[in-house]
Order: C-alpha cells, then structure tokens, then sequence
C-alpha cells in the first residue's frame, strides 16, 4: 500500500515515516510545514507541501503518488493554546479532517488511521483507562479529538472506510537526535530547560491523591508509538471495509511527576532537586492507559521503558543545546 502521511514532517510524523518505510511500506509525507521541518522527511520519501484544509491539493496528491490509505497525524496540539484560539482548533483539527474525509471519499481512497489523544478522557475517576472509560475533555483541543473520532466513524459507516483512531498517552523520547521534539511543552524538555538553566525543574503540585502526591502519567517512547501506526496500518489494510478501531497507545505503566524528575536528574547527571509549586489548572491526577486492547488486536506492547525515553530525549537536548551537560565539580 501507499500511505500518505499528513504532519509526517512534525516529531511524531517523522518517526511514523520511518517506521513504515523500515517496514517495507511506501510513504508520501502531506504537510504544511507549520510547525513541521522538512529536513525531517527521509531521502527518497516525497514531500508534499499543503494544508489538509486543502480538498484540491489532497486530491492531486492522492492521485500523483497512487494513494491508497491515510495515515492522519497533522493538527494543532497545544492545550493552552486551543483554550485561547478554539476557532483556530476547531478549523485546523476538525474541519481540517473533515476536508480529508472528503477528498478520500471522492478518490475512494479507504483506510485511515488517526491520530487521537488521551485527552479525550479529561480527567478520568479510574485507575486504568480503558476505551470504554467515558470521554469528557477539559479543553478544546481534546474536543476537537474526541469530534475527530466521532466524525472518522461516522464517515466510515457511511462511505464504508477503514478506520482506527489511536489514543497516544504522554509522548517523549527520540530515535536519533536530529528527530527529538524541538518544543519545551511537555515535562521531560520543560525539566531539562530548568537544569540547563541551573534552576530547580518544577513539580505542578504536590498534594494530589497519588503515592507521592504528584500526578501520575502513562509515558509512551515514540519508537514504541511509530510501531503501533504500523501495526495498526497492517490491520487496516488486512481488514474488511468499515472496520473500526479505538485503541489506547500506553504502556499501563504510571509514573510519577516525581519519580520523572529523580530520574531525569539521574539520566543526565544533574542533581538538581524539584521544587514544587502550584498545581497546573486542569491537570488529573492520574491519567494510565489500560493497553490491552490493542495487545489483543494487534500483538503490539511497548518495548522501551522510560529510562529510554529520557537518555534519547537528552540526546536530542545536547544536540540543540550544546553546553546543556553539568559541569563536572572539581
Ligand atoms: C499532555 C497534554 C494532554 C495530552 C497528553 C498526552 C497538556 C497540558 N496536556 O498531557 O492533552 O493528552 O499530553 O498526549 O499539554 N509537569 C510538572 N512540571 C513541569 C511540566 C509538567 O510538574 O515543568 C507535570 C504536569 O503537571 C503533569 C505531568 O507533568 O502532571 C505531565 O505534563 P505534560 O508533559 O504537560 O503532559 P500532560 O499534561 O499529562
């Protein structure tokens, strides 16, 4: 098969791109460069530069290159961004994919795997989150996830499409450097940019009702995710038209803010302790995948485990930020 690989130029994209290539199926990256970085995209996969609010680009794409299934990773995923720009989210996230629908419709192009989040959930009252586990997000841009799932299955019983959407739990690590998320938003950069400033990494309140206090996290390697976009594409293209898929990608593993910042001090030789501070409006305690769904459907489980996560991410940090390593005392 063919898959076009929309945000295939982004960090998680770009780990799918190889992933898929690796596994001998044909990739075209489909990205507006936005956010995306073309250097990303591997020799000998085509790029093709355009938004998916595009229906006329999509479809010369679909065309050019012989498409023949989607996999749909382009989208705005910033939370505090979408609280303050939710017409900016709402557009680029679901009427984005909507637009996509359409155009694969009309060229009767019929798998597609999605890129959902975990912020579907919200703040989940249950110490494994099932798919069964209600969804109510806390923010528009896990909205705009939660009405993109809705609309793929929708569009798939109507038009007969393939569908799965994967519900990616907190995202860290690296392959190789040059493909380490460049953007300071989640925990593991956020901690390291504190170091690297020789000041104390924050830890987002430390009074949850949690083992130590702090909020608990699945953390997925993104090598582990990529290959969880081939298994699921392998299924796709082996399953009978309007097949549908919601699966958890975690490890069904939580791991504490915590035990995050012990071991991220460790990992790179710092010894900076945390300093907690207020909580962060809108985070749940507890947020851990029950990963047995796509066990079950796919035979996938995670392989790297989240020491792995953060010496693969640090790299990636060194790469950018060259005098980011401690200092030795003498
Ligand atoms: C993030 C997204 C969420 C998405 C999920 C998985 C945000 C706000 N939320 O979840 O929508 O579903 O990834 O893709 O972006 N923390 C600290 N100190 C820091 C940074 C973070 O204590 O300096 C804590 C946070 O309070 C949280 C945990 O670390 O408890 C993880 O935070 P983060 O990496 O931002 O991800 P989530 O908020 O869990």
């Amino acid at each position: 098969m063919t898959w076009l690989i929309t945000g295939g130029a982004g960090y998680i994209g770009a780990h799918v791109v190889r992933a898929m290539t690796a596994a001998g199926e044909t990739a075209v990256v489909y990205d507006d460069l936005s956010t995306g970085v073309a250097e990303r995209v591997p020799a000998g996969v085509p790029l093709v530069v355009g938004s998916v609010l595009d229906g006329d680009r999509l479809a010369r794409a679909f065309a050019e290159h012989a498409v023949t299934g989607v996999v749909h990773l382009a989208g705005k995923k910033r939370v505090g961004e979408s609280v303050e720009r939710p017409l900016h989210y709402y557009r680029e996230n679901v009427e984005g994919l909507r637009a996509l629908l359409d155009a694969m419709v009309t060229a009767d192009v019929t798998r597609l795997v999605f890129s959902s989040s975990a912020s579907v959930y919200g703040m989940p009252d249950v110490d494994m989150v099932t798919e069964e586990t209600p969804c109510l997000p806390m923010n528009p841009y896990g909205e705009t996830k939660l009405a993109g799932e809705w609309l793929v299955r929708a569009a798939g019983r109507a038009h007969g499409l393939t569908t799965a959407s994967l519900r990616y739990f907190n995202v860290a690590g690296a392959a190789a450097p040059d493909l380490a998320d460049t953007g300071v938003f989640n925990l593991v950069p956020m901690v390291f940019e504190k170091l690297t400033d020789g000041a104390a990494p924050r830890i987002f309140g430390a009074d949850y009702a949690t083992p130590d206090g702090t909020c608990v996290r699945d953390y997925i390697h993104v090598v582990d995710l990529a290959e969880a976009h081939v298994a699921t594409a392998r299924k796709l293209a082996a399953a009978p038209r309007g097949t549908d898929l919601t699966l958890n990608i975690g490890r069904g593993e939580g791991v504490s803010v915590r035990e995050m910042t012990d071991l991220i001090n460790e990992v790179t030789g710092y010894s900076t302790p945390a300093e907690v501070t207020e909580r962060r409006p809108g985070d749940p305690a507890r947020v851990v995948a029950a990963a047995d769904r796509i066990a079950a459907e796919l035979g996938w489980s995670a392989k790297h485990d989240v020491r792995d996560m953060i010496a693969s991410a640090w790299a990636g940090w060194l790469r950018e930020h060259p005098d980011a390593a401690p200092r030795p005392v003498v």
